[in-house]
């Protein structure tokens, strides 16, 4: 069949004008009038007082207890549960209008084409290996080795468990009848190629865990052997629709399960999500193989406003929690919760289900601990805080790790609470967490114009720790006033590689293609893409500002946070120089040993540049 046309974008644009989203989200959810924007309880989550918001001059919606967001179209498709052509569909409708088809270009219908043939094959995959587990020939083994583990029919159908035959070319002879379904066999990982350019199937002789993304879609496999050979686990690698460090096993069962999650278990396997579910208990989500990241917390935290971690009780447990921390702290923002759990040595949730019934395991859960007990129990084992050397230990540690925390009540009970543990006041406390180095910048200054650099600080000083990423907050300037890139540059130079960097430079592309769009104009473009959720954390930065924003100001701060980001990099540029011309380790004299062997031009460089680094200090 052949690719429907996109819906130019243009139209979307007109559409987007002419509708009102005030008008769209009131005829399904009651709107109250909240000073200059409207307010609701949310439709998206359970909630008993509203922290759900409609702004009318920017035409988008938010949600702080659960994070959506978006503008019209993106209401109706979250809210009707429509894909995007429908909810397009559904506002045209409204406003009159016919909605048009793009012609696309061979090139763009062969890309459209293939991202969805890689999805269907990806179904299609998942349904044979699910067949070949309930008619292969040798697949008993398999049927075996399931019911041994515990698993009925029934559960192993709704995770689609399947099983991948012995034999080196099954699903290349099944699927790979032309050149080209073998590349898309390549393609999603499915098939590996040999030096010689011979194909032969990834998966071989295992049981198999299709997963899923958040909407559904088979997007990769998990690969058991079922004996104990190595490796246990074979993952699909990384392709055009996997990206293995943002996916969570288990979350789609979960929200299907569940409409309104309260909480999730992040657990290490997949047999630890599947042993949960055949209990009753569906709620597990598991990384794959990785350790969870920041990345993968603010997903589950969208779903769920309690997290608790399942770890083992054994060293590598131990470890694993300490890197689960230093990746929660940043997320902790308040209304979320997080717990501890430590399984007693050699269990994993599977084991302790299947030996203890989910009662048992439940039990467990009860007694997990809070993330306060456990940051502050942790640091007890590695410290004496019954003495003085202990206490002033103790806020050493603390300190680096409680600066990560998100403002907010939870982030001042932590300070209250290592203040008590410490006997230091909690001014005291203040003053050190000051002097803690901060792991990105506190505040968005600048080195241009110093009214300028003021009118930022006290913007950004009412957002909590993880809204003030210097990016991040660059590309919610932008959104609230696109018309604000029409004079900056085309693109901004950063050395990190993230996603806020990468789409802060989109967005500039886009409005500069388009500088007439506004900010729900901006928001519908990424609709539904990986973007648009690095967007909707920008929209909670203008939120949270409130009325403090303005276009004016938004544009200032937009400048300063760009004059930011160069300094800072400008400023690593001259430490890396001067970490080379110099040695020892104090600032303001160059150490005797390398400064004699320096040429006359490199020691007037290097005290340039120290001379520069100090006034950027003192800045
Ligand atoms: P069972 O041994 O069947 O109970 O599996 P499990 O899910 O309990 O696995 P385990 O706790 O040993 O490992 C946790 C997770 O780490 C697995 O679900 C996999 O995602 C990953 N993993 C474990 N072993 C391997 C391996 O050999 N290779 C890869 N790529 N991943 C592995
Ligand atoms: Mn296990």
């Amino acid at each position: 069949m052949a690719a429907k046309g996109r819906i130019p974008q243009y139209f979307i644009d007109d559409l987007l004008s002419r509708v009102d989203i005030v008008d769209v989200i009131n005829r399904r959810v009651s709107l109250k009038k909240t000073g200059k924007n409207y307010s609701a309880r949310c439709p998206f989550h359970e909630e008993k007082t509203p922290s759900f918001s409609v702004n009318p001059d920017k035409q988008f919606y938010y949600c702080f207890g659960c994070g959506a967001g978006g503008n019209a179209v993106g209401f109706i498709m979250d809210y009707e549960r429509q894909d995007f052509p429908s909810a397009v569909d559904n506002l045209a409708h409204i406003a009159g209008l016919e909605v048009p088809r793009e012609e696309l270009s061979p090139q763009q219908q062969v890309k459209q084409e293939r991202r969805k043939t890689i999805y269907d094959l990806m179904e299609q995959v998942s349904a044979y290996y699910q067949k070949q587990l309930r008619s292969d020939p040798q697949s008993q083994r398999a049927i075996d080795y399931l019911k041994r583990r515990g698993l009925s029919g029934r559960i192993a159908r709704d995770f689609n468990i399947g099983f991948a035959p012995p034999g080196w070319d099954n699903l290349l002879k099944t699927f790979g009848d032309t050149e080209e379904h073998k590349q898309q066999l390549i393609d999603a990982g499915m098939l590996i190629e040999k030096e010689d350019g011979k194909l032969y199937d990834r998966f071989r002789d295992r049981i198999m865990f299709p997963i899923r993304d958040n909407r559904g879609r088979v997007i990769a496999f998990g690969g058991r052997v079922l004996g104990d050979d190595k490796p246990k686990y074979l993952n699909s690698p990384e392709t055009d629709i996997f990206h293995k460090g943002k996916e969570l096993y288990g979350l789609y069962q979960a929200r299907q399960n569940n409409r309104h999650l309260e909480q999730l278990l992040v657990v290490e396997g997949y047999m630890d999500v599947v042993a949960l579910a055949q209990h009753g208990i569906m709620t597990g989500i598991a990384t794959l193989g990785t350790a969870s990241n920041t990345e993968h917390l603010r997903t589950a935290f969208r779903y769920a406003s309690e997290l608790i971690f399942c770890f083992d009780g054994d060293a590598a447990g131990r470890k694993a929690a300490e890197r689960a921390l230093e990746n929660a702290l940043p997320v902790m923002e308040d209304g979320r919760r997080i717990r501890f759990l430590f399984l007693p040595e050699g269990d994993d949730p599977d084991s302790v289900v299947n030996r203890d019934g989910a009662a048992g395991f439940q039990k467990l859960l009860a007694n997990a601990a809070p993330l306060e007990r456990y940051f502050f129990e942790s640091l007890h084992e590695q410290t004496d805080p019954d003495t003085l050397e202990g206490k002033a230990r103790l806020s050493k540690l603390a300190l680096p790790r409680l600066q990560l925390l998100p403002d907010g009540v939870f982030r001042q009970l932590m300070l209250d609470s290592l203040a008590n543990r410490t006997g230091l006041s909690r001014q005291s406390i203040d003053q050190l967490l000051d002097e803690v180095p901060a792991p990105t910048p506190p505040e968005v200054t600048a080195p241009a114009a110093p009214e300028q650099r003021r009118s930022t600080q006290k913007l950004t000083a009412k957002l909590p720790g993880s809204q003030r990423d210097p990016l991040l907050f660059a590309l919610a300037m932008l959104l609230f006033n696109p018309r604000g890139a029409a004079t900056g540059p085309a693109n901004i130079n950063n050395s990190e590689d993230s996603a806020a960097a990468t789409l802060l430079n989109n967005t500039i592309a886009l409005l500069r293609k388009r500088p007439d769009s506004s900010t729900a104009m901006l928001l519908g473009h990424w609709y539904g893409q990986p973007e648009y959720e690095v967007m909707t954390e920008a929209l909670k930065t203008i939120e949270l500002l409130g009325t403090e924003l303005n276009d004016e100001k938004a544009e200032a701060a937009f400048f300063d946070t760009l004059a930011h980001i160069e300094t800072q990099k400008s400023t690593q540029v001259l430490r890396n120089h001067v970490d080379k011309l110099r040695s020892g380790n104090e600032v303001d004299k160059p150490a005797s040993a390398n400064y004699a062997e320096l040429s006359e031009a490199d020691k007037q460089q290097l005290l340039a540049i120290q001379q520069l680094l100090k006034q950027k200090h003192r800045l």
